[in-house]
């Protein structure tokens, strides 16, 4: 591991080319990904321009650390989160410091470890049922499969009895078009959503009305009757602070609206980028299933079961180091700041990705390498501070983290369990870059593991 540089000696780099007036908004238009990590041997610190902005690429793990842990100096604002409390309102993920302050306590209960395990049940029925339709040969999408499964338990786990079936099939049918549409908007320039076709533009605003008009009505109908229903709604809506205040009913609303956003896709396309690595290595796929074998012998895993099997989440934690779907965070400078020893005007944009740092050779030995007894706890120790960051950190962590890693390791247990999954033949893998990192539609074909109806209950 080298050594932390002192503040004097963290590299402030600036990015090659860039044109006037535009800087280098072309590149990061076209290749986003590829501009990005072109930018990591540039410095520490590597400055940019989008247009008139000053934007800085922080690329060392302990400026990153110093970046997030600052939530005052280094907040979420400018121009990208504007767009976004346009379409998703003003909850968690796009609000200011001083705002977010006041709600992460009254949000953060319903993601509760107790509450967690509560949610196992959901999770484990979602995730078999995805699969009922799988037969052995014909060939699945498997990012379409993963995005159902992930749409059910943040559906379900929000509001366990509001709108029933409708209200997922709904979101599953709202939820995605949101995403491209609101991704499209906070990156392009306005000229060019401007001139998107009319039918384009009426279906994006179409989703958006019909799913804000289900969280209100579901809000709505959960107020009326009073009654806890032990899922994540309810306790947004009986959430107190030491002062007696609760959230509002447009908090409410845009912090469901924030669970949907930054919950469906995320985990779903790490879903799918896992069973393309294992697909890809056999040996670590039989270590897996082995596992499974051994601990479930073909039941399905109660909460319990979680910890007993490492190897399972091993592989899930490496597959997220690999391809860590929210790939790209960013920040602003409210007023002048500092980092690393170099100024930061007032206005910049400051970002950071966590798929630049896993896969940075000075961060982790032969990165990209699939490689899941990395996360072994002897090895563990060899990392350096903030190496691993899929779920951010500081107080903007991921709300969801271990809602996400459950989910993620259950659908795997429940899945490896039956299937083995297969690239259809023909299929070439390329990494999708939008809001999240995915790998495109990715047809897989299951081949069956075990035979029989489906896995037995859980002990
Ligand atoms: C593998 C799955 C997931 C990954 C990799 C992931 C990643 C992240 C990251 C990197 C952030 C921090 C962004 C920042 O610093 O600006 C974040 C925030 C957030 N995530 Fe996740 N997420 C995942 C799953 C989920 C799920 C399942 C939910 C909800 C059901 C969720 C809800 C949120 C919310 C509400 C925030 C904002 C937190 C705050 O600012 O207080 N995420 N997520």
């Amino acid at each position: 591991m080298p050594p932390t540089p002192t503040r004097s000696e963290f590299r402030l780099g600036t990015a090659p080319g860039g044109l006037p007036q535009i800087g280098h908004a072309m590149e990061f238009q076209k290749r986003p990904l590829e501009f990005i990590t072109s930018l990591a041997p540039c410095g520490d610190l590597v400055e940019f321009r989008l247009g008139e902005t000053p934007v800085y690429l922080v690329r060392h793990t302990e400026l990153i650390q110093d970046m997030l842990r600052d939530t005052r100096t280094f907040d979420k604002g400018g121009p990208i989160f504007e767009k976004s409390r346009a379409f998703f309102g003003n909850g968690l993920a796009s609000s200011e410091d001083a705002i977010h302050r006041r709600q992460r306590p009254l949000v953060q209960p319903s993601m509760h470890v107790r509450r967690i395990a509560e949610y196992v049940e959901v999770m484990r029925e979602e995730a078999v049922k995805v699969t009922e339709s799988w037969t052995e040969g014909r060939s699945i999408g498997i990012t379409a499969a993963m995005q159902a499964l992930t749409t059910g338990v943040t559906a379900r786990t929000m509001f366990s009895t509001g709108g029933g079936p409708d209200a997922v099939a709904e979101v599953h049918h709202c939820l995605p078009i949101i995403l491209r549409g609101v991704y499209l908007r906070m990156t392009a320039p306005e000229e060019m959503v401007e001139q998107l076709p009319a039918a384009e533009r009426a279906e994006f605003d179409d989703a958006l009305a019909r799913l804000h008009g289900l969280v209100d009505k579901i809000i709505e109908d959960y107020r009326r009757s009073g009654v806890d229903h032990g899922d994540a709604l309810s306790m947004m809506l009986s959430a107190r602070n030491e002062d007696g205040e609760g959230l509002t009913d447009q908090e409410i609303h845009d912090n469901v609206l924030n669970l949907f956003s930054g919950g469906v896709e995320t985990t779903a396309s790490s879903l799918a980028w896992t069973f393309h690595l294992l697909a890809e290595h056999p040996e670590i796929e039989r270590r897996m299933h082995d596992e499974l074998d051994g601990v479930l012998d073909g039941r399905a895993p109660a909460n319990d079961d979680l910890n007993r099997l490492p190897f399972t989440r091993r592989v899930f934690t490496e597959a997220l180091r690999l391809y860590p779907p929210v790939w790209l965070v960013s920040r602003t400078a409210p007023t002048d700041a500092e980092l690393g020893g170099h100024p930061v005007p007032a206005g910049s944009t400051l970002m950071y990705s966590p798929y630049v740092v896993h896969r940075d050779p000075e961060v982790f030995a032969d990165p990209d390498t699939f490689d899941p007894d990395r996360w072994l706890p002897e090895r563990m120790r060899t990392h350096p501070r903030g190496a691993m960051i899929p779920f951010g950190a500081g107080r903007r962590k991921c709300l969801a983290d271990n809602f996400a890693m459950t989910e993620g390791v259950l659908a795997l247990a429940i899945i490896g369990s039956r299937w083995r999954l297969r690239h259809a033949p023909g299929t070439t893998v390329t990494t999708h870059v939008a809001a999240t990192l995915g790998p495109g539609p990715l047809p897989m074909t299951p081949e069956a593991r075990r035979t029989g109806a489906g896995l037995a209950a859980p002990r």
